[in-house]
């Protein structure tokens, strides 16, 4: 089952709700190559675009809370941080050929996509949008 984009996962700040439609395409694209099981050889550079995507979003995200002025900038970092790490472990099992990760690692991207956008981001939206982020 794929992710589908909707309403719901609007955080309503338009650049970056462009971006989690983004990361939720390659998440989607990973989904699918998991259910096809595809060699790692394939699995490997779909999950280095989602890194590469992933640093991106975080590093706009955070310059925007920064501009705004988010007073919980700092606490929000270390959510960054860790999921760069987990991606990274990811990445090293895939490309030494544990394949077999693919699924569970399918099911931590779902969770996290949807703690992500719908948990912490919703909070810093929201005051975001009180100082006028759009
Ligand atoms: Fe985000
Ligand atoms: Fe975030």
């Amino acid at each position: 089952m794929s992710f589908v984009w909707d309403k719901n996962w609007e955080i309503g700040i338009s650049s970056i709700d462009a971006q989690h439609r983004e990361l939720m395409d390659i998440i989607n694209k990973l989904g699918d190559a998991m259910r096809e099981r595809k060699a790692a050889e394939v699995v490997s550079p779909v999950l280095k675009e989602l890194s590469n995507y992933t640093k991106k979003h975080f590093t706009f995200e955070e310059a925007l809370m920064r501009r705004y002025g988010y007073e919980e900038l700092e606490s929000h970092k270390p959510y960054h941080k860790k999921f760069i790490d987990k991606l990274a472990e990811f990445q090293e099992k895939i490309d030494t050929g544990n394949i077999a990760i693919g699924v569970q690692m399918y099911n931590f991207l779902g969770d996290w996509l949807r703690g992500h956008i719908r948990g912490i981001d919703t909070k810093y939206a929201e005051v975001l949008k009180d100082k006028g982020a759009k």
